[in-house]
């Protein structure tokens, strides 16, 4: 069927007086309405028109590619509901027409503009981007096997500073030791539940998220034995990016503390993180071990996740009077050339104060300088690209 028959099929049966007064006005029809029931001259000229006309219709996929000059008749013609006849018997009487607005660029009749603004809604949602399913938050794993570098007092304070930047913020007490836990006012030995449970047992993630300055994910002692229990568990290194699938969605970054080794809980982490910042002491001792670091990454990167990337080195505890300090920095740069956040944390005694105080350093002591390490940290890291 044409668009003139669906015209014909729309005439509206309540207002015959007016159908007849608007083709009297044309000259066309006999006044008679017994004729225009069944014989009407007009019908009988619409039929031809439409077999005149070519039938088109309106492709919604294409339409952009056509040509809106050729396709503007057959979308003027589209009558609305209530102009029906007379802009029917106007259609075949072009000549006798007013130049038609699509003349003019602005005043030209579009198909967009004939479709109903609820359809236009419709091909709206469907040209917007489909929801990105893999938009998540950016996982950063705090990694280094040699021990008492700052892994934990970074993971918290720099979880921090994201989280006073406005970001939802989950950190992950991956270390046995529960340092992490700890600093936020929590007694490992006292939780029910820990990541044990999630790695171990798989109790959903969100059952062992505490709410403190940031959300954090609680360890306790027995998780010193989850390497063990986890090594006879199929897709043992991916216990943990399993489990956060359930919560990814709900943060902007999801920081996990590491224990200092590079065993199956560290593993866990680099598989699940898409990020790796890796905290050294500036002395010379504890660059040594930053290669053996590398090849573990490697390996996760070949076997279990190549999106995993060292999002940089970070000096700590840097002592900027003595002069060890400032050559172990410059080790690691002609090393590790621009893989070394500018940012510098610098030695303070705040930062032993504050995890006695169950608090980040950003909240012990807000205005101090050690504090700020930490925001200049978290500013580089957003620069840099994340979230
Ligand atoms: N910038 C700093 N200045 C002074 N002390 C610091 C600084 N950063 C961390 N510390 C202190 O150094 C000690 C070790 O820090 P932290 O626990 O963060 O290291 P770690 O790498 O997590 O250790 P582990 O390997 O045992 O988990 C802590 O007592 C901490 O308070
Ligand atoms: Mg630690």
């Amino acid at each position: 069927m044409g668009f003139l028959s669906r015209k014909k099929k729309n005439l509206p049966p309540a207002e015959p007086e007016r159908f007849e007064r608007e083709s009297v006005d044309h000259g066309l029809v006999d006044r008679s309405p017994a004729v225009a029931e069944e014989t009407h001259p007009i019908v009988e000229e619409l039929e031809q028109m439409e077999q005149a006309v070519p039938e088109r219709r309106f492709d919604r996929d294409s339409y952009e590619e056509e040509s809106y000059v050729e396709d503007e008749h057959d979308f003027e013609e589209e009558p609305a509901e209530h102009d029906e006849p007379e802009r029917a018997v106007n259609a075949g009487h072009e000549d006798e027409q007013d130049e038609p607005e699509e003349e003019e660029d602005d005043g030209r009749v579009k198909a967009v503009d004939l479709i109903a603004p609820t359809r236009l809604d419709f091909i709206k949602r469907e040209e917007e981007p489909e929801p990105d399913e893999t938009a998540h938050a950016e996982v950063i794993a705090f990694a280094n096997q040699k021990g008492g570098v700052a892994k934990t007092t970074t993971t918290l304070n720099l979880a921090v500073a994201f989280a006073e930047s406005g970001y939802r913020v989950l950190c992950i007490d991956l270390d046995p030791q529960g340092n992490l836990t700890m600093s936020q006012g929590i007694d490992p030995d006292k939780v029910e539940k820990s990541l044990y449970d999630v790695l171990v047992n798989d109790v959903p993630i969100s059952e062992i998220i505490v709410k403190r300055e940031i959300d954090i994910a609680v360890a306790s002692i027995d998780l010193a034995g989850a390497e063990i229990a986890m090594s006879t568990k199929i897709g043992r290194e991916r216990s943990l990016e399993k489990a956060l699938k359930e919560v990814i969605a709900d943060y902007d970054f999801v920081c996990i503390d590491t224990p200092p080794s590079l065993g199956l809980l560290t593993i866990n982490a680099l598989t699940a993180a898409n990020k790796v910042i890796v905290p050294v002491q500036c002395e010379y001792l504890s660059m040594r071990g930053l290669v053996q670091l590398q090849n573990t990454l490697r390996m996760i990167q070949e076997n279990l996740n190549p999106d995993v990337r060292i999002e940089g080195i970070l000096p700590t505890m840097l002592d900027t009077r003595t002069i060890h300090a400032k050559e172990a920095v410059e080790i690691l740069e002609e090393n590790f050339g621009d893989l070394v956040f500018r940012s510098r944390i610098r030695k303070a005694i705040k930062f032993a104060e504050a995890p006695v105080k169950g608090s980040s350093v950003l909240k012990y002591d807000s205005g101090s300088s050690a504090a700020n390490y930490y925001r200049e940290l978290a500013k580089e890291v957003l620069a840099n690209g994340s979230a």
